[in-house]
């Protein structure tokens, strides 16, 4: 029997990148896939069909994560659609960055609401479901600049610092009815959104990683299907890193 039969998984983000793996992942593992992104396009659909030919049950919906209003109406729509959620992977993020001299009230405001409120928003949509069944797993992808901090991420690491204070939280209050909540902290991992780094700056990041190469996004997949399965049963509210050696 697979680790996941049985179960399904509500993945935000998931047309494309670490979301898209661990879609394929958590899929080729068993589970029914509900996935969001901004938009129901060709990248949405390819990755249904992809995933339909797995055998599982797997539906794409467009949602903006960052819009507490959506939310609620997607979380019951999937919950009407699969019969439960048994894992949630708050996976949607974005970057805008820039020197904090420079950085706008836009570029802070957009990249907490897309990283970090989104986050609440699916956690607070989707809990009641898995208090009820009292059972769940919800996975919040933070990263490495939330423990360290960056230079030109102060928006960034901010959201993903508080996506670990979140996590935290949420494991404390849940705990008691078998709801675990965990962070995943990837380094760099080769994504459209490294990719439009300069390669220099790409260079000096792959200097400093221990196991001297980019993460793919598979790496970060193979952690989040470890914590949505029955195999992390007694873990909740850490931070695990997946990067290379990076942080030690
Ligand atoms: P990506 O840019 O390749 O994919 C992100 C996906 O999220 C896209 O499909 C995008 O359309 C979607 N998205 C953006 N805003 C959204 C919104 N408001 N609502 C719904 N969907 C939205 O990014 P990647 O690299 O796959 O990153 C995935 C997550 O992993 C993000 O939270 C990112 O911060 C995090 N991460 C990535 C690292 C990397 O090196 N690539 C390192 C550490 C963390």
């Amino acid at each position: 029997m697979k680790i996941l039969e049985g179960k399904n998984a509500l993945i935000t983000g998931a047309s494309r990148g670490i979301g898209r793996a661990i879609a394929v992942t958590l899929a080729s593992h068993g589970a029914g896939i509900a996935f969001t992104d901004l938009a129901y396009d060709e990248q949405a659909k390819s990755l249904e069909e992809e995933i339909g030919k797995l055998g599982v049950k797997v539906k794409g919906y467009a949602s903006n994560a960052a819009r507490f209003d959506e939310t609620e109406k997607v979380a019951s729509e999937v919950a009407n659609e699969f019969g439960t959620i048994d894992i949630l992977v708050n996976n949607a993020g974005i970057t805008r960055d820039t020197l904090l001299m420079r950085m706008n009230e836009e570029q802070w405001d957009t990249v907490i609401n897309v990283n970090l409120k989104s986050v609440f928003n699916f956690t607070k949509a989707v809990q009641k479901y898995m208090l009820k069944q009292r059972s769940g797993s919800i996975i919040n992808m933070s990263s490495v600049v939330g423990v360290s901090g960056n230079a030109g991420q102060a928006n960034y690491a901010a959201s993903k610092a508080g996506i670990i204070g979140f996590t935290k939280s949420v494991a404390r209050e849940m705990g008691s009815r078998n709801v675990r909540c965990n962070a995943v902290a990837p380094g760099f991992i080769m994504t459209d959104m490294t990719a439009s780094l300069p390669d220099d700056v790409r260079e000096q990041w792959i200097a400093g990683i221990p196991l001297r190469r980019g993460g793919t996004p598979e790496d970060v997949a193979n952690v989040t299907l470890f914590l949505a399965s029955d195999l992390s049963a007694y873990i909740s509210g850490q931070v695990i890193s997946v990067c290379g050696g990076m942080k030690t």
